[in-house]
């Protein structure tokens, strides 16, 4: 089907090509290379942070900022119920439990209101997901944190570029990952950062991505700490500085897209999105993501995005909570709430197309194909 659209491409529109053949030519295709450096620190400045430290993907990302923090078995962790399943599980890496809050549902964020309740004398850390390219209200994320002595990572895997008063994402904790997988605003293919102002933590981190090889001195042999492997390479540290130099192109077409999805689905009813407020917020719309009221639309979810894909545009289900995912459960996480916001975007919410580079005709095609689906 030559005009199918799918739900999302990268958009590789800068010197992603020249820099990796650079990075071929040059013999320099690992860990090493001029492109990890200027890439970590051209990403520290785009986030205005003092430390940057690029990782193999945004999930090792997460669960290297918690071991940087000495997070391990006996402590809990306060996430988001509504999230990529990524977030759980770098918590379980460090034997630590995840504890799950419901999503606000307006926001589809954390419920700041909820955290509270979750939190024991065996918490350690909030870790906010900025959804969909959207921050969290990290002012009360932060003022409970201080109240209970907890660390707050930022998970901003996509939310590259978004801004909480005028601050950008993974400037507002004590840490920030971000994940550069192909459907991101900005990617590498594969890829991460984790991000911080803090030196002595940046260190560690440095550190425990690389084996705990020593940090300084000549290569000897010796560890005196369990490491990983966790380093991204020069060829994908490449592409991300050449998606950089064109990040704020990339973040005007995802906000520009989404515009013109409101404008399109306008005044039909039973189709909802995320709410914030523009003043406080700069939301990047990873996603075009929606929820729809399977009554007042006349169709489930389900039935849409078949009637969508009929019709030449691809679409995908929100995420499943992670109150409800086996391998948590048989982990030893607990699930003593109904999780109900959560389980409205999971059973009723779908994701558009969503690539940067998507036209207005596009865009406009979906949405007719959306509104003929209604009853
Ligand atoms: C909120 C969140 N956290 C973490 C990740 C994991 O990133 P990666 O796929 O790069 O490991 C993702 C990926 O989509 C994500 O959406």
């Amino acid at each position: 089907m030559t005009d199918f659209i799918p739900v999302c491409e990268p958009s590789l529109l800068g010197n992603e090509k020249k820099y990796v053949l650079d990075a071929v030519e040059s013999g320099w295709i690992s860990s090493a290379g001029k492109y990890v450096s200027e890439f970590e620190t051209q990403f520290a400045e785009f986030c205005g942070v003092d430390h940057a430290i690029g990782v193999c993907n945004g999930t090792v990302a997460i669960h290297l900022a918690l071991v940087s923090l000495g997070i391990g078995k006996g402590d809990e962790v306060i996430i988001p119920n509504f999230t990529m399943i990524a977030t759980a599980f770098a918590v379980c890496y460090t034997g630590a439990t995840p504890v799950f809050v419901d999503a606000d549902p307006n926001t589809w964020n954390i419920d700041v209101n909820k955290i509270e309740e979750k939190i024991t004398k065996n918490t350690k850390a909030i870790i906010p997901v900025h959804i969909m390219g959207l921050i969290c209200n990290m002012d009360e994320i932060n003022r409970i944190a201080k109240k209970y002595s907890l660390y707050v990572v930022e998970d901003a895997a996509e939310a590259h570029g978004a801004t909480f008063q005028g601050k950008k994402s993974g400037s507002l904790g004590d840490i920030a990952t971000f994940s550069f997988f192909a459907n991101k605003n900005l990617t590498t293919g594969e890829g991460g950062m984790v991000i911080t102002n803090n030196k002595e933590l940046a260190l560690k981190i440095k550190y425990y991505k690389n084996l705990c090889f020593p940090l300084e001195g000549a290569r000897e042999y010796n560890h005196d700490d369990i490491g990983f492997n966790y380093r991204i390479s020069n060829l994908h540290s490449a592409i991300g500085l050449a998606q950089l130099e064109k990040a704020e192109h990339y973040t005007d077409l995802r906000i520009k897209n989404f515009k013109l999805y409101e404008k399109f689905l306008m005044g039909i009813e039973g189709i909802y999105t995320q709410v914030w407020d523009e003043k406080i917020y700069k939301h990047v719309h990873w996603m075009n993501a929606f929820y729809i009221d399977p009554k007042k639309f006349g169709r489930s979810r389900d039935e849409l995005m078949s009637i969508l894909r009929e019709n030449g545009v691809d679409s995908r289900k929100l995420f499943t909570g992670m109150h409800a995912q086996l391998s948590l459960k048989k982990y030893g996480c607990k699930v003593d709430n109904e999780y109900d916001s959560t389980m409205n975007l999971s059973q009723n919410g779908l994701y558009l197309p969503s690539s940067s580079h998507l036209t207005e005709v596009q865009i406009e095609k979906v949405c007719e194909v959306l509104k003929r689906a209604k009853k």
